[in-house]
């Protein structure tokens, strides 16, 4: 899938470079027999969901599968059914829907089904909008969230494996798998829910090829209730190497992928069984720093009607990308380049719909195509649009030092993992006290992610992971104080560092090849603003929070236009927006109708810079760097 600049967007170079083809000859038996059997029998008042031949069936009935992607976590619980409402707008049918681990399961054991993760709500009220579901269980999603939702905290121990036999990774995917199971396997259709589908991992093949690990995902998928059809998802060129040829099996592309020639591959791994495009990429993510990615519809449309003409079904991948609020954003690894590459908070995805849920060119031009294949009946009146409210700048008239936030200091001869402490996301605080006086250069193992360097509370200067830098020029006396206040970004989500990315101070320091010893460290995890005492005044050069409001006479959404502001996070009434970044190429942050309320409103903003002019205004849209003013 060419980016605007020409370059295939790195995500998809690395799947495919990764991947050596090979030819795989599987007996005709053992690649239909499951796929031909009915899951279970049918009970009265519901449905029956079976597959023939290239088909699948419902009720013995042909269907084509027509599915919209959508992440309930990336779009606020009040906006549901508008965008549920806006797949049946475009004739679609069904539903695809990822699962979050590490959203539902923040701790090991506490578990979170409640608001925004009402995830049984959020498939129920897709059934009541006439959606079926596949449901896409994982439990590793990939999906630009953070870690590919494995929670950061099963990684604390770094031995542990992720997507591997290894037990321990086992053993806590099975019991969420099976927690997970109580809240939503009695939603599969045979049992009277919504669900097609359940899928079992996800793109395994273009990770491993341990058929021995598929299985036991499946057995663990299977124990915790999930009795119905099951299915995998691969890239085809790697299919051989991650399906279950004895489940369903779709395949990903994108737009740049001829339809034609992903199914021919699809084809000489299962001759036979249903076809499907389980991820039809008509979009692409971001990263900071990176040109905003715009694909044209053309070729989406080219492998939409190549589709639509052989009934093969298919799943817009994303029908509306929404946002990842708060620290939920996931990153990439280029191993060519051994760079890390952190997405930003937008999942606008140049989907169908944008980030705020509106119809976008591209939505028109598949509706038109789509109505070429389907009745009338079938495509659902928009829903009434929200407003969308421009807000007069104002000021952010008062600051707060960090300080009361930090957690308990935690002593240790050498600096440790976020992970290790406890913590998946948010800053830690580094500190160290010289011995003796020294100069020359202060040398990190590796920064994760972004660290500002201070000596007695004066800036030094900051070190970024993206540019790999590790170094920084100290000239310092016995005594003096180094604090390196290190702020993390998404956890890689694609590829062989998942599970592999604990945050902070990785691999010791040095000054003049000299190992320092003896740290503390302090956690900031940002979940609890509850401590700040602001105060009427501008603050400092340091890291600070700042608040404001502003007051609104009715309903709508806007777009918060952070220009000015330096790196950070932002959040309105107490919702957690995500991040701003002064490298771009987000510099908007979007928030729902829902997060806003008639009257007053507060806001407050975490910078890790000095910042000049502590404003802030809303505008109806979206506002990118355009290329050339991303700044690397
Ligand atoms: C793959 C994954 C998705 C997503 C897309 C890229 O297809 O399965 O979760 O990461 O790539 O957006």
């Amino acid at each position: 899938m060419p980016k605007p600049d020409g370059a295939a967007p790195q995500h998809l170079s690395n799947r495919t470079a990764m991947i050596p083809r090979r030819t795989f000859l599987a007996g005709a038996a053992g690649l239909t027999a499951g796929a031909l059997a009915p899951f279970t029998a049918a009970r009265a008042g519901t449905s029956r969901f079976t597959t023939n031949g290239d088909h699948f069936l419902l009720d013995g009935q042909p269907l084509q599968i027509l599915a919209g992607e959508l992440h309930y976590p990336r779009i606020a619980r009040a906006d549901w059914r508008d965008r549920l409402r806006k797949l049946k707008s475009l004739g679609l049918n069904t539903l695809s829907a990822y699962v979050f681990w590490n959203a539902h399961e923040k701790a090991p054991g506490r578990y979170d089904f409640t608001g925004n993760l009402d995830l049984s709500a959020w498939l129920a009220l897709a059934q009541e909008e006439g959606l079926h579901v596949l449901l896409r269980v994982g439990p590793y999603a990939c999906a630009e969230w953070d870690g590919g939702a494995l929670p950061a905290w099963v990684f604390a121990d770094e031995s542990v494996k992720a997507r591997s036999l290894d037990p321990t990774y086992m053993q806590l995917s099975g019991r969420w798998l099976k927690r997970l199971g109580q809240e939503v396997a009695h939603l599969e259709i045979d049992k009277g829910g919504p669900v097609l589908m359940t899928q079992v991992e996800n793109e395994y093949g273009s990770f491993g090829q341990d058929r021995a690990y598929m299985e036991a995902v499946r057995d663990q998928i299977r124990s915790a209730g999930f009795d119905g059809a099951l299915y995998t998802v691969d890239g085809a060129s790697v299919i051989e190497k991650g399906a279950l040829p004895s489940l369903i099996n779709g395949v990903n592309f994108g737009t740049t992928d001829k339809a034609e020639e992903e199914f021919k591959r699809y084809a000489a791994f299962k001759p036979s069984g249903p076809r499907i495009c389980t991820e039809l990429w008509g979009g692409w993510f971001d990263h900071f720093g990176e040109v905003h990615s715009a694909m044209p519809a053309p070729p989406l449309l080219d492998s939409l009607t190549w589709m639509l003409d052989r009934q093969i079904s298919v799943s817009f991948y994303m029908a509306h990308g929404g946002t990842s609020f708060g620290f939920d954003a996931g990153a990439n690894f280029d191993r060519k380049t051994e760079t890390y590459q952190p997405d930003i908070s937008s999942y606008d995805y140049d989907a169908l719909l944008d980030e705020a849920g509106r119809p976008t060119p591209k939505f028109s031009a598949v509706l038109e195509v789509m109505r070429r294949y389907l009745p009338a009946e079938r495509f659902a009146p928009l829903p009434a649009p929200q407003k969308a409210l421009e807000i007069p700048r104002f000021r952010l008239t008062e600051t707060a030092a960090v300080t009361p936030l930090f957690g308990r200091p935690v002593a240790a001869p050498a600096p440790r993992t976020l992970e290790s402490l406890g913590q998946s996301h948010g800053l830690m605080r580094y500190r160290h006290r010289f011995a003796k006086a020294a100069e020359g250069t202060l040398r990190i193992g590796e920064v994760r992610d972004y660290a500002v360097v201070s000596v007695n509370g004066r800036r030094v200067g900051v070190l970024d992971r993206r540019l790999n830098e590790r170094e920084i020029a100290l000239s310092v006396q016995a005594g003096d104080s180094l604090e390196i206040l290190v702020d993390t970004m998404g956890h890689v989500n694609y590829g062989e560092r998942i599970g592999r990315d604990q945050k902070g101070l990785i691999g010791g320091v040095t000054l003049e090849d000299q190992s320092l010893q003896g740290w503390t460290h302090e956690g900031l995890p940002l979940d609890d603003l509850g401590g700040l005492a602001f105060r009427v005044g501008t603050v400092s050069d340091g890291p600070a929070f700042h608040r404001g409001t502003f007051e609104l006479k009715g309903a709508g959404y806007t777009f918060l236009d952070m220009r000015g502001w330096g790196k950070g996070y932002a959040w309105v009434n107490g919702h957690n927006l995500g991040r701003h970044w002064s490298v771009g190429p987000q510099r908007t942050l979007f928030v729902p109708e829902s997060f806003l309320k008639v009257g007053v409103n507060e806001v407050v903003v975490f910078d890790l810079h000095p910042v000049l002019d502590t404003s802030l205004a809303g505008v109806h849209t979206q506002i990118w760097d355009l290329p050339g003013q991303v700044k690397e």
